[in-house]
């Protein structure tokens, strides 16, 4: 959700860059390091997107520092250095290895930690539910301060092309919380049709993904992710787009605008 939007708005600065992913120009997977070359030659600059299933960070950065890259902006999450931030995961997070091996690369670095991004909506794992009107997750009564992954972009754009941003972690939210609830209302008001959110038990949830063909093992990760909002941590606002950017974040009802009236809303 994010790449695609730093690569536009790389190229709207005139700024030289390659998409690198399985379906892109330049194939780019992780799990054949014998395609990160291809990528990494050439490049100075490099905005990194884990592979949660298989990440391989160190490997990665290894391989660009040797290839000459000197600078990566890391798309981490929100939580991962808060012991039990994610409900049912013993020890670091993923992304919180790959933060260390980042910062250790001798590389410049940032971080970028975003919170649940408002995109699961209209892009992400949240679509299906609002196209039949029943949104089921097990969120609860909790709330998120959803991040327009527009601001994320603007970010890692600023953090990959001009100076000030090396050795900063940006912890990143919307302006606001909003219930899964709130959302919903709010697309549902400019869809113009109705849409309920119902919060269904953690247990429920993993078995209907497990039905629906989802390893157990990634039903379980998106539920432990969720449980964040559940138990309210994900409802604070974070200061990371004002200091990298110096301009507020969007507010969620600008993403729903954009996403699902057609307005392109730019900032
Ligand atoms: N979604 C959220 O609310 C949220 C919040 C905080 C942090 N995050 C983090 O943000 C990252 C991206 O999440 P997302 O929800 O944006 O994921 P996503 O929409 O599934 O995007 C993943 C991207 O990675 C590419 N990709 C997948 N497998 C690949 C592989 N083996 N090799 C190369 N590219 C591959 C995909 O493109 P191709 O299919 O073309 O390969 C796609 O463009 C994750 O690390 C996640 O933990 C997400």
């Amino acid at each position: 959700m994010t790449g695609r939007r730093v690569l536009a708005r790389l190229r709207e600065r005139g700024v030289a860059a390659r998409a690198a992913s399985r379906s892109s120009e330049w194939r780019f997977d992780w799990s054949e390091p014998g395609t990160w070359d291809t990528v990494l030659e050439g490049a100075g600059s490099v905005y990194l997107v884990q592979n949660d299933a298989d990440p391989r960070t160190g490997e990665f950065v290894e391989r660009a520092v040797a290839l000459g890259v000197e600078r990566i902006v890391q798309l981490s999450a929100r939580g991962v250095d808060v012991p039990g931030y994610f409900e049912g995961v013993e020890g670091d997070p993923s992304h919180l290895r790959s933060e260390e091996a980042v910062k250790a690369g001798g590389l410049e670095w940032t971080v970028l930690r975003p919170g649940w991004f408002a995109q699961n909506f209209d892009e992400g794992f949240l679509t299906d539910g609002l196209s039949t009107g029943v949104l089921r997750i097990p969120a609860g009564d909790g709330a998120a301060a959803w991040i327009d992954a527009e601001d994320i972009a603007a970010v890692a754009v600023a953090a990959l092309t001009e100076p000030g941003h090396h050795g900063r972690t940006y912890e990143l939210s919307g302006p606001r919380a909003l219930t899964v609830a709130e959302a919903v209302a709010e697309i549902s008001a400019v869809l113009g049709r109705p849409i309920r959110y119902e919060a269904v038990p953690a247990e429920e949830y993993v078995a209907e993904l497990v039905e629906q063909g989802w390893p157990k093992e990634g039903a379980q990760e998106l539920v432990s992710a969720l449980s964040a909002i559940r138990r309210g941590q994900e409802a604070e606002t974070a200061p990371g787009v004002r200091e990298a950017l110096g301009r507020e974040p969007r507010d969620f009802s600008a993403y729903v605008a954009a996403a699902f009236a057609g307005e392109a809303v730019r900032s």
